[in-house]
Parts: structure tokens; sequence; C-alpha cells
């Protein structure tokens, strides 16, 4: 999605800009551009495609210490040059209306659905535009309504406009930024006289740790070696400085071809980092939950993506464990249907962001209803995070890959722990050997990433199929979804995760010997089952990929494609089991020669519905 920065300080912006351009890159985008304010005039430079393109045009203007800058995600108007960000007013003197008003910059995340009828009242006005963006009504809403003080057009502008946003403003009169946010999120970064603002905290961290959050329907001012942070009545809000607690290089790849690679591997240490201090010494499940589990008759868990593949897992567990009835939606699909939620109701958001709009939306709709709600959330200081009851952080890291691993697992462990804390909380008594095999889970997930280069080989023999099916039952369904969903996401392959009983209602039709189907076949109480399946689809000449718990060699007559993981208990299965998923995928992908961290068309976080 789209990425926004803006500095002003003493330094030299356009290299600044350009490398906060490329920390965002990982959001995913189409185009970026740049516009800096060097005495009393706009500079600009726009790219469709990548930010390397843009970083010569950007270091070849005049230097300047005052910028804002933007990678765009397409949403109304094709990538090109003239749809890419910041968007202006009328040049000066183009227009009558305008002849005598500065020039305005705007960079804009968000959507204004409100556009059409803005811009045709601008026209009538005499605005000329020259894009297909919703995003351009800002710059000529801003410029109509100046009058001398740039943060007073801001908000008379913002005041019309319906839909989302985070904004930085540029004026040629004013050696100010303004920034402002309504459903987008904006991070302020505080150095030393110097101020950086962004969409992400990743962009920020290589500048400074000391970060301040801003909440819908506030905005900062930046002025020289300053800031002020104010609502849209113009009211100071006084505000805490954060520290972020990532370090600048969680966010390399150390070594690592991609990052996504990288943080397969770091999910042994990231799995850790989500159990540490959470399992007491006597076995006693510790979260900082403020609610009261005794008036909560029923969970509605809301995700989107991978997030809504943990949340399938944590339904199984939490039902399993700690008997509380559960329900899974699309964070998308509940806030759209006037949902069934309210007092005696605990909506969990399950979002590795923490600014996924749709969830966002429907936390605050569950909310509204008078639902306790409560979060599972990586990106600490996020506006979910902010605004649920209660929150179980990852501790993950950053992740910048956008098929999202490492927080899958741990959403998956953060998901158990809370099976096992409201199961405890029900006074129902969990073995030693369950907390004794949840200690060991790092150490299955190191021994399962060796498997890597044989995976490889068959990355090397399926890399050119044109789709897959991967079936799992119970606990091993959302995983079948997960190893689906992480293949077509980076490597282009039609794939498709099915229930595996539910194979002979469809997808058995599409079985001949082009087909790879991946069974997750591990020894749980659904073994025996699966291994029918995996026998129906060989004797239809299907190719068998069995994912089978070590030691099992009950299937050498069906299939050489084998992957072994380590056994454990069937509540662990689902961490352990989508590791060679992920490695599959990447593999296949990386062999075609994607660009894994950046397939096409996707972004990291969704921030528009
Ligand atoms: C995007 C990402 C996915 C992610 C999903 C939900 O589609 O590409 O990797 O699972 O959003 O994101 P969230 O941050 O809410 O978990």
């Amino acid at each position: 999605m789209c990425g926004i920065i803006a500095y002003f300080g003493k330094k030299n912006v356009a290299p600044i800009l350009i490398d906060g351009l490329k920390k965002l890159e990982y959001r995913g985008y189409d185009s970026a551009g740049v516009c800096l304010l060097n005495n009393g005039k706009l500079q600009s430079a726009k790219v469709k495609g990548r930010v390397s393109e843009l970083e010569k045009l950007a270091l070849g203007l005049n230097p300047a210490n005052i910028g804002i800058a933007h990678t765009r995600w397409a949403t109304h108007g094709e990538p090109n040059e003239v749809n890419a960000h910041p968007h202006f007013g009328c040049p000066a003197g183009r227009d009558p209306a305008t002849r005598d008003k500065p020039e305005i910059a705007v960079v804009h995340n968000g959507i204004i659905e409100n556009y059409s009828a803005l811009k045709e009242i601008l026209e009538r006005e005499g605005h000329i535009f020259v894009s297909k963006t919703d995003s351009e009504v800002l710059s000529h809403l801003i410029e109509k309504f100046y009058d001398g003080n740039l943060e007073n057009a801001v908000v008379k502008a913002l005041k019309l406009v319906e839909g989302t946003f985070g904004i930085a403003v540029l004026c040629s009169k004013e050696n100010k930024i303004v920034v402002a946010r309504k459903g987008s999120p904006i991070v302020l970064g505080v150095g030393e006289e110097e101020n950086i603002v962004a969409s992400d905290a990743v962009a920020v961290l290589p500048f400074t740790k000391k970060v301040v959050y801003i909440n819908d329907n506030e905005m900062i001012v930046l002025t020289e070696g300053n800031y002020s942070i104010k609502n849209f009545e113009g009211q100071a809000v006084e505000k805490v400085i954060d520290e972020i607690k990532w370090t600048a290089t969680e966010i390399e790849k150390k070594g690592f071809k991609h990052f996504m690679l990288k943080e397969i591997f770091e999910q042994p240490n990231a799995i850790e980092n989500t159990l540490r201090g959470r399992i007491d010494s006597e076995n006693k499940i510790k979260l900082s939950i403020d609610i009261d589990f005794n008036l909560i008759k029923r969970i509605v868990i809301v995700a989107c993506g991978t997030s809504w593949h943990s949340a399938l897992i944590g339904k199984y567990l939490i039902e399993k464990l700690a008997g509380f009835s559960v329900d899974v939606d699309y964070a998308s699909e509940f806030r759209y249907r006037n949902p069934i939620i309210g007092t005696g109701d605990l909506l969990l958001v399950i979002s590795q962001s923490g600014e996924t709009a749709d969830a966002l939306a429907a936390l605050r709709e569950a909310k509204a209803k008078g639902a306790k709600t409560l979060g599972i959330i990586n990106v600490v200081g996020s506006t979910i995070s902010r605004e649920v009851d209660s929150g179980i952080y990852l501790h993950a890291g950053p992740e910048i890959g956008v098929a999202s691993t490492k927080a899958f697992s741990c959403q998956v462990t953060a998901l158990l722990l809370l099976a096992l804390y409201l199961a405890q909380q029900k006074g129902k008594v969990i073995s030693k050997e369950f907390f004794d095999d949840i200690r060991d889970l790092p150490q299955k997930v190191e021994e399962t990433l060796k498997q890597s280069d044989k995976i490889l080989l068959l990355a090397e023999k399926f890399e050119d199929s044109k789709n897959f099916i991967y079936l799992g039952r119970g606990l091993n369904f959302p995983v079948a979804l997960e190893g689906a969903l992480k293949l077509k996401e980076i490597s282009y392959i039609h794939a498709e995760g099915y229930p595996a009983a539910e194979m002979k209602h469809g997808p058995i039709a599409l079985v001949d010997s082009e087909m790879p189907v991946v069974f997750i076949a591990t020894k749980d109480s659904t073994y025996s089952k699966i291994l029918s399946n995996m026998e129906e689809v060989h004797a239809r000449g299907g190719q068998v990929i069995a994912l089978l718990s070590e030691t099992d060699n009950s299937v050498s007559n069906l299939t050489e494609n084998i992957i072994m993981v380590p056994k454990c208990r069937e509540e662990l299965m689902p961490i352990i089991n989508t590791v060679p998923l992920q490695l599959l995928a990447y593999h296949i992908a990386n062999l075609k020669g994607i660009d894994v961290d950046k397939p096409k068309n996707l972004a990291k976080s969704v921030t528009v519905e």
C-alpha cells in the first residue's frame, strides 16, 4: 500500500527521503515521487516503477532541507507518472482562479470517497486537474482555501472530505510541513532539531527510535527544529514520546537473499520471543488481559489474509482446549453485514501490522456494539493495538517480506497461549507434558528448517506446474489454506487449499498427471482418513506430495515426494507443518526468478478497504 515520508531538519533532504522510501518498498507500490521546498520553490520528481529510478532524479534536484515523498499503490487511476504523488494545485498563473495562490503539493494515503463530487465543484471554479486520482482533489481544495495559513487551509479542505487519509502537505510560501490523519497510519520520529514523519515506523527507525503516534483527526505541523500536534479544531494535543523497541539491524537482510527467507529462518527465535515470560515455572499462563472471561459467552475472531488462517487454527485450539464457542470471520465481511455482536461477546482481532483497514473497521464496529475487544498484534503502537481493550503482542520483530511467515507461527503460538490461559481460567488442568512440548517447539521448528535443501529438490521438480491442490484435515486444514496462499502470493501459480474430505465434492475432478496434490498428513487424529484421500488421488494419476511425521514410511508405495517433520503433539502441528510449505513456496518462486519480497499487485499492509 502507499507509503509516506516527510522530513524537516538541517540535512540534505533528498537522500533521507529516498532511504525512507526504500524502507517502505516492502509495503508494495507501483510508482513513486518526491517534492522538495527550496527558497520558496517546489521542485519535484516522479516515476512509474522503482524507487531506485526515482533516486537518480531526486538527487539531481537542488539541495533542500524540507521535503515530502510517496510510494503509490494504485487504487484510482493506473500506475503512471502523472498519477504518482505528489499532486499539485494548479500551477501558478495557469488559471485565473488560482493566479495569486502559492503552489501546493500533497502526498496522500487512503481513499477520498467523495472525490468526484468535489472535483466537479473545483473544475467549475476553474481548477484544472491533470491526474485520474482521487488524491488530486486535496491539493486543489487546499489551494482554494489558502489565505496565508497552510494549517487552516488543510483543515478546511479535510472537513469537506469523506474517506480516509494520511497526508503531508507543502506550500511554496511557508517553511513548514502539515501532516494529518484519519484512518491511515502516521508516526512522527523525533530527532535533534530535525523531525521525520512516516506512514510506517520502519522508515523512521534508521533515523530515531523516539516516536509519537498520532490519532485520527489530528495533525502535525513540522517547523524549523520543532513540531506541534493539534486536533482539527486547532487545539494542542498532549502526546507522550514512545520508544520503538526494534533495532535498525532487524530490518536488514543479514546475508539472506530475501527478507522472506530470513523471516522463515527466524521462526524458532520469534516463537521463543512470543513465549518469553508467558509460562511461569508452575506452568501457569501469564497474559496481561484485563477482561473478565466469566462474562464472555462467545469469541468472534476477525482477521484478513494469513492472519485469518491463524484465526481458523485459533478456533480449533480455543474450542478444544478451553471449551469456548468461537466464530471466525473475514474482517471485510464482518463489518458489512450488521453482525450480531454485543455484550457478552469478545471480539479478537488478529493482525500482524495492526493497521489493516478492514480489521480496524471490524474492531470499531464491535466496540460500538458493546463487545469486549482483544488484539493479537505484532507492530507495537499500531492503530489496532491502541484501540483494543487488551492485547497480546507477538514480539516477532519486524516482518518485511510481503508474504507473512514468522508472524503466522507467532500468531498461532499466541493463540495457543490464549487457549491454555482460557482453559486455566475455567479451572481445567493442562498436563506438564503439554508445557514441556511447548518449550521444545522452537527446537522442533529449527529441525524442520533443516529440510530446506530437500524441499528445494521438490521445488525444482514442480516449479513448472500450473496448478496445485493442498489438502489437510482438522488443525491441518488451515495449514493447507496457508500453504496454497503462500504459493500463489509469491510464485503466481494457481493453488487451492481444501479440507481433505471435501476433495471428493469438487477438486478431485481436477486431478490428473499434471496436478501436484500436497497432503498435510502428519500423525494426528485424522491421519488414517487422509491416507485414504491420498490413495484416491494416486489412483487418478495425481502427483502426491506428502508431508509426514518423521519415520512414517507407510506411503512410500504412493509417492517418492515426501517431506518429513519432527513428531509433535497435534496442537503444535500447524506451526511445524507450515514451515515446509513456506519453504516450498519460497524455493519455487525463487527458481522462477520472482522478486519474492515484492510480489506483483500485493501489499504488506492493506490500509484501504
Ligand atoms: C496483506 C499481506 C498479508 C497479510 C494480510 C493481513 O494481504 O500481504 O501477508 O496476511 O494483509 O495483514 P495483517 O497485517 O492484518 O495481518
